[in-house]
């Protein structure tokens, strides 16, 4: 593999594109690391520079590139039941939420959900603490900027190590278990991948299109790498999409430093709209 330099004006390029495209504003530093990690994909692509990859993604219309250029410089690292006391916290909240209900139908929204495991969790919690559950409307919308990775939540498919965060009951109740020539896998049952919409949709750039207002949205370890502006606009439009006394989660290291008239904090970095 030949050694690509990265020079300053290519990762200039490079810097205002991705802030433009998905709201990430790359430091100085990150020059390093996109040399370091995108070194390989460049020579797989038979180019000669950063120039010549520039071009590149900024011509591909299918987006693919774009989320794997943002796959490379972030992660996708999720797990089940992530964030262990914000589903405390929920499931004292559960009992307002049905209260509240006229209807039995629930509509959350997984911002930057990455291979499911965060919707899939939302589910299950559900399953566990509703005793009527198969009797309520429920519909995730779980989005993503990376087709790839959407591709591998849509399947629904886990390696054993990646559910032993989750009981017995549970992995009996909403997996069933494959034997494929590769191995044995995990695949959470149709019944319950089939109330997810797994959407692509870059939260930056693309519209709000949303017609309805969902009774909570979780938007997870996302925003950590986009700057300030990028945040609270994104924050402001997740505030027309939540009716008064809805929760908003965000990762355990995020947190709200404007909004203040929008958004209370709860604990645990969850906010409540006002
Ligand atoms: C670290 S994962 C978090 C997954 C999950 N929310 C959790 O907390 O476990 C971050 C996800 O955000 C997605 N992402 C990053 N920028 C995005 C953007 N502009 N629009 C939509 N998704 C984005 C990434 O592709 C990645 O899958």
């Amino acid at each position: 593999m030949v050694e690509i330099e990265l020079k300053t004006d290519e990762f200039e390029l490079f810097r205002r594109y991705i802030y433009e495209k998905v709201g990430i504003s790359l430091s100085d530093q990150k020059s390093t690391l996109i040399k370091g990690r995108l070194n390989k994909r460049v020579n797989q692509l038979g180019l000669s520079s950063f120039r010549g990859y520039y071009e590149y993604l900024i011509r591909d219309a299918s987006g693919e590139e774009l989320a794997f250029f943002v796959s490379a410089i972030s992660t996708n690292v999720t797990s089940f039941f992530r964030e262990s006391s914000q589903w405390v916290w929920l499931e004292k909240y559960l009992p307002q939420l049905i209260a509240s209900k006229r209807e039995k139908k629930i509509r959350i929204w997984s911002a930057g959900c990455s291979s499911g495991e965060e919707p899939y969790t939302i589910l299950m919690f559900l399953q566990h603490h509703l005793s009527d559950f198969d009797q309520w409307d429920i519909k995730i919308l779980a989005t993503d900027i990376s087709p790839k990775i959407l591709s591998k939540a849509i399947t629904g498919s886990y390696e054993s190590k990646q559910l032993e965060s989750l009981s017995k009951e549970m992995v009996i109740r909403s997996f069933e278990k494959v034997h494929s020539k590769s191995g044995i896998y995990y695949q959470v049952l149709p019944y319950l991948r089939e109330k997810v919409m797994f959407r692509l949709y870059n939260l930056v750039t693309d519209p709000f299109f949303f017609k309805n207002r969902f009774d909570m949205v979780f938007c997870r370890n996302v925003m950590i790498y986009f700057d300030e502006p990028t945040r609270h606009d994104l924050i402001g439009r997740f505030g027309r999409v939540l009716p008064r006394g809805a929760p908003l989660f965000l990762g355990s290291s995020e947190s709200l430093t404007a909004h203040r008239e929008t958004f209370k904090l709860l604990g645990s970095s969850i906010y409540q709209r006002l």
